[in-house]
């Protein structure tokens, strides 16, 4: 269990000395056992593999049931007799409708657009959309040329989720030498990680459940589900595979300004999966914490550096304080691929600036004094030290991180 409130009590750092068999009542409450304080860890390095508008058309609309069938089973991306159909979520939950892309740029503007969001699915539709690149350069008088045009477009579509590169390189690197074998290899390579993020989603679920104890209300922020990762999700699937094994009796569903993704989408997968949960507004989050109404707090990342600094949705950062701050466990839950061991140090990675018009008429509406101007950073950037634990594929981990 969690050393956070109890290292807030003995004044250092915790860690387990035994694994938790059960329900532990006092991880949360007044006696911490299974956990002692320590100074600090040695740190240990873990490894592994890692670490136009124009071709985009509505495929179909349908009228949104809520309760059907159909729409629990909703799949951000699907690739098939040659074209990649995107769900575009900016009209979720009220209507389902998939763009039919056909090239590289189509696939580039969806990701840009956020018609496709969420660090690992962004990453996928980068993959499939090599495969597009891929097919459009054999055909070209410059295959080499093409193709590396087309994936740099892809690759910088958004800058702060490493997803977006890490897929673009894998998927290239797997390209054989003669053109005519690109598409093939690419398509390949792109759908053996859809596959792959079905199993490791699966395996961040099954780390993570040594988290969880049954009746915890949990604080989540932004999307995570599968919509946000093309399988069954990071932290929301690691949420729902809780209430399934031990039964959580509430979820604080961060609204997620400005794009709602918490409000529309999260809330939306929870319904789907008959998840209890709340929305509430992002700022009311600290009154939660204030009145002991929240006992674990976990998200996803679009970029986790070597020491576990998180970059993630903007009001992340704010949630690890308020967590800190009320001796609740922060946790980041995100597939290796969403790692990046050169971010370390001094190193700065680009954060992505939106449209002022996101904040100031939040889709498409207009809420703020006309002439107002507006900042509208997407993420922000928590500290390793304000992350109790981070769960992948291989494991959970626990401070300080040193992570490849
Ligand atoms: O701007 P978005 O919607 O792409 O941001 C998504 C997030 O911040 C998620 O928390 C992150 O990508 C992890 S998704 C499993």
């Amino acid at each position: 269990m969690f050393p956070q409130g109890a290292a807030q009590r003995a004044g250092g750092r915790c860690e387990p000395v035994q694994r938790a068999e059960g329900f532990h009542p006092g991880a949360f409450g007044d006696e911490p056992d299974g956990w002692r304080p320590i100074a600090r860890r040695k740190p240990r390095r873990v490894r592994g593999k890692k670490g136009g508008t124009a071709a985009v058309r509505p495929l179909a609309t349908a009228a949104f049931l809520l309760l059907s069938k159909e729409a629990a089973s909703l799949e951000p991306l699907r690739f098939a007799r040659g074209v990649l159909e995107i769900l575009d979520q900016r009209l979720l939950p009220h209507e389902v409708r998939y763009l039919s892309v056909h090239d590289a740029r189509g696939a580039r503007d969806a990701i840009a657009e956020m018609a496709v969001r969420g660090a690992p699915a962004i990453g996928l539709c980068a993959a499939y959309a090599v495969a597009l690149a891929a097919r459009e350069a054999a055909a070209s008088e410059d295959p080499e040329t093409t193709l590396s045009a087309r994936c740099g477009e892809v690759a910088t579509a958004r800058p702060t989720a490493v997803n977006l590169r890490y897929e673009v390189q894998q998927a290239t690197a797997a390209l054989p030498k003669d053109p005519n074998g690109w598409y093939a290899a690419a398509l390949r390579y792109a759908e053996g990680r859809h596959r792959d993020q079905q199993a490791e989603d699966a395996a961040i679920a099954r780390h993570a459940l040594e988290l969880f104890r049954p009746g915890m209300r949990v604080l989540t922020h932004c999307n995570t589900g599968g919509l946000a990762t093309g399988a069954s999700g990071t932290a929301l699937g690691a949420i729902v595979s809780a209430h399934r094994a031990l039964g959580l009796s509430e979820v604080f569903v961060d609204e997620t300004r400005p794009r709602l993704q918490g409000a529309r989408l999260t809330a939306y997968e929870l319904g789907q999966k008959s998840v209890p949960h709340h929305v509430i507004v992002d700022g009311a989050a600290a009154q939660f914490m204030a009145q002991g109404r929240v006992d674990l707090v976990i998200v996803g990342a679009d970029r986790i550096g070597e020491d576990g600094r998180t970059a993630n949705k903007i009001g992340t950062y704010m949630l690890a304080v308020l967590a800190h701050h009320h001796g609740i466990p922060f946790v980041v839950a995100a597939p290796r691929s969403s790692c990046d061991a050169a971010w370390r140090g001094e190193v700065r990675i680009e954060i992505e600036e939106r449209s002022p018009e996101e904040v100031l008429a939040p889709l498409g509406t207009p809420f703020a004094a006309p002439g107002s101007s507006a900042y509208n950073p997407a993420f922000d950037v928590t500290p390793g030290d304000l992350v109790s634990a981070i769960v992948r594929e291989d494991g959970l981990f626990w401070p300080p991180y040193l992570l490849g």
